[in-house]
């Protein structure tokens, strides 16, 4: 399986900057072609990047999308419209979920629409701090991953990459701190266990499951070697494009 290098570019960067950003990065890139590497900028940067980008080399990814493909719904994008812009688009991340009020319900309803018009989503799941501290983790994971991905059938699973955030990991948390390997392996194990419970055996080994979290040069190596663990999401560390590099570097040193 293909490792993931995603960078979740949040909001920053202009057009201009994103722009020169990427020139850089399809400059400095080597094809590595077992490395999917994936960059996630806003919205407004999707469609001039999308002309810019060799996409044998970098995907795109939207942050975010609504799950109607027309109508009345001022303020949103679908994935109607991002079709043909973006391969990858990232679903329920944490920031979604608690700043912009997402729920399950919502979330599920991306997935569908993202899948529905040839986007993968990146559906992100993880527990907060407080839920971690009350011992939830496991019902949190499972109940966002059930809840997620509650639309999508049997034969369109593999069209689908998790990614486990949890979120007191995140680095904009008030007191982030690293989730060590064993915490990725942990959770990563009762995905795949929830995964082959819901869709069987075959669907759980070749499910692609990211991790992410103040991902950085100097931790992307020790996450990466976690069992099962088939990518990064980075967001701060891929704003800095030679700390990106380094951990598509690692991604392609520790590829097993
Ligand atoms: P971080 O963000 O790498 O800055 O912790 C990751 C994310 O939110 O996807």
């Amino acid at each position: 399986m293909k490792t993931y290098i995603v960078g979740n570019w949040k909001l920053n960067f202009t057009v201009g900057e994103a722009s020169v950003y990427l020139h850089k990065l399809l400059q400095k890139l080597p094809n590595y072609r077992d490395v999917e590497v994936v960059v996630a900028p806003s919205t407004m940067a999707l469609q001039p990047l999308s002309l810019q980008v060799d996409r044998h080399k970098i995907k795109l990814a939207a942050q975010n999308a609504f799950y109607r493909d027309y109508g009345a719904y001022t303020g949103e994008t679908s994935f109607t419209q991002l079709y043909g812009v973006v391969d990858y688009c990232i679903i329920g991340h944490s920031e979604r979920r608690y700043l912009f009020g997402e729920d399950d319900k919502m979330i599920a309803k991306k997935v569908e629409a993202a899948i529905r018009n040839k986007i993968t989503p990146i559906l992100c799941i993880g527990e907060t701090e407080s839920e971690r501290a009350f011992g939830e983790t496991a019902d949190v994971i499972r109940d966002q991953l059930i809840g997620g991905l509650r639309e999508v059938s049997e034969e369109d699973l593999d069209k689908v990459i998790v990614a486990y955030e949890p979120v007191w990991a995140i680095s904009s948390a008030k007191s982030a701190k690293l989730a060590s390997p064993d915490d990725v392996d942990e959770v990563v194990k009762l995905i795949r266990k929830t995964i082959e419970e819901l869709y069987g055996k075959e669907a759980a080994e070749n499910m692609p499951v990211l991790f992410g979290g103040s991902v950085n040069p100097s931790n992307a190596g020790g996450y990466l070697t976690v069992p099962g663990v088939n990518g990064l999401l980075a967001g701060s560390s891929s704003l800095i494009l030679s700390q990106f590099i380094d951990i598509i570097d690692v991604a392609k040193r520790v590829q097993r």
